[in-house]
């Protein structure tokens, strides 16, 4: 490309360390529609006659042909996806394939296609998260009035239902969801057309690719269009917090199908067994799932190491955003998708969950609050006293419910035979009806806002 000034061939060292189609062959579609919204535009503004047009819009379905078909050659010794592409449309319509590099560089189409490539990316996340919230809701619904323990330090602490806990993760996800929406619409600009860096001395029409592509407007600054990828640091910090969510969710699957806690079961379609112990059943989609924030996080810290302290405008550091981009949105779509597939698949274990929500003195609140509410007792007097019912029952080993309201009196003078009616879990459960809270009418009505807000 560059044989007027050069008269050596390149070390193979140099084009070891240099090539990048490798990886960036997967910008080919992006780079296919950037370079026919480029043509076009170019005869629109009269840079190249129609004539040149059709023939190179000709080249370019011809190879759109052969990237489909599997037979277009990709060449190490063309670099990368934008050479590969500009040398096949050489080969196919001759020397007029060279009149679609005017007024355009490989560096604004490099900013372009990288671009085009994360927001379909993100386009497809928030797909696969809308799923997984779907698939949430679903389970949700089914369990809106089934009861498990909710925990505070891993210890029992008050009685939730399942449905709750699963909708705990239908607003994280909806929050992730909101991020790549967030960066999706900031990074909807079209760089096209500052070409090297400086912009172009032709009369090109910015707003016209723009528009063709998708975007809502040209990008303000050639400078920081060529050297710009916030967009896609954006989605790896949002695909990082995606995954701590994910690694969250991931980690209580582990938890609950473990014999010890015996909350859920996954299927044969999302464990494993064991080479040795017969018995084994292992959560390992989900173990997996827990551990790709690694990677992504990963990938956010390598990208940000790549950019920082650089110097305007383009380097050819930023060759080095592909690979921990692509890794990362692989790696967030594998665990989104087997999230969906194991929450679509697992089922709660009511004999275990149930009488856990009971465990664990969970409804002692619920016994403090009635002191509070029947007694007129201040709130730090109501806990001391149930703090005394909590050490009579461990001492005998029994619940408090099963406190014989005479031993109870002994505490406290005042308390009644209604004390019992709001010491089991369901009735804790049904009584906390704050907004938000885990009652299972609650529970429902925000079943029912997401349902619509998906819809
Ligand atoms: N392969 C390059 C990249 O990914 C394309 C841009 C190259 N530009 C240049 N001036 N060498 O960044």
């Amino acid at each position: 490309m560059w044989g007027g000034r050069f008269t050596a061939r390149p070390a193979d060292l140099m084009q070891a360390i240099n090539v990048s189609i490798g990886f960036d062959r997967r910008l080919a579609a992006q780079d296919l529609a950037g370079s026919r919204a480029h043509a076009a535009m170019l005869r629109n503004q009269g840079v190249i006659t129609s004539a040149d047009e059709a023939e190179i819009q000709k080249g370019l379905t011809a190879i759109e042909v052969e990237m489909a078909e599997g037979t277009f050659p990709f060449r190490e010794e063309f670099e990368d996806i934008h050479m590969n592409v500009e040398a096949r449309l050489r080969e196919l319509i001759g020397p007029v394939a060279g009149r679609l590099h005017t007024a355009r560089s490989r560096n604004d189409q490099v900013a372009l296609d990288f671009r085009l490539w994360v927001r379909d990316a993100c386009d497809r996340t928030m797909g696969q998260l809308k799923a997984l919230q779907t698939a949430l809701l679903a389970r949700a619904e089914q369990h809106a009035d089934t009861l498990m323990p909710g925990f505070t330090h891993l210890q029992p602490a008050q009685p939730v239902t399942f449905g709750h806990h699963l909708l705990a993760y239908v607003e994280m996800f909806g929050r992730d969801a909101s991020r790549f929406a967030d960066a999706r619409a900031r990074m909807n600009e079209c760089p096209l057309g500052a070409a090297a860096l400086a912009g172009s001395p032709f009369p090109i029409d910015r707003t016209q690719t723009a528009k063709a592509l998708g975007f809502d407007r040209p990008t303000a600054n050639s400078l920081d269009s060529v050297s710009d990828r916030d967009f896609a640091l954006e989605c790896l910090a949002a695909a990082t917090l995606c995954g701590v969510h994910l690694s969250r969710l991931a980690e209580e699957i582990v938890i609950w199908t473990t014999p010890q806690f015996g909350f859920i079961r996954l299927s044969d379609a999302f464990t494993t067994g064991s080479s040795i112990m017969p018995q084994k059943k292992n959560p390992d989609a989900a173990e997996l799932v827990r551990a790709k924030v690694g990677r992504l996080l990963g990938s956010f810290t390598q990208l940000t190491v790549v950019m920082k302290g650089l110097p305007l405008a383009y380097s050819k550091d930023m060759q080095e955003d592909k690979v921990p981009t692509f890794e990362a949105f692989d790696a967030l779509e594998l665990s989104l998708l087997a999230m969906a597939g194991m929450i679509g698949d697992l089922e709660p274990v009511q004999e275990r969950m149930g009488p856990a929500a009971g465990a664990g003195f969970s409804t002692a609140t619920d016994l403090a609050d009635w002191l509070v509410r029947e007694l007129d007792m201040p709130f730090r007097d109501a806990h001391h006293v149930t703090g005394q019912a909590v050490r009579m029952a461990e001492t005998r080993n029994c619940g408090l419910a099963d406190l014989p309201l005479a031993d109870l009196q002994t505490l406290c003078q005042g308390i009644t035979d209604d004390i019992y009616s709001v010491l089991t879990p369901m009735a804790s459960a049904t009584s906390r009806k704050s907004y938000g809270g885990t009652a299972p009418d609650q529970v429902r009505a925000q079943i029912a806002r997401w349902t619509k807000a998906l819809s």
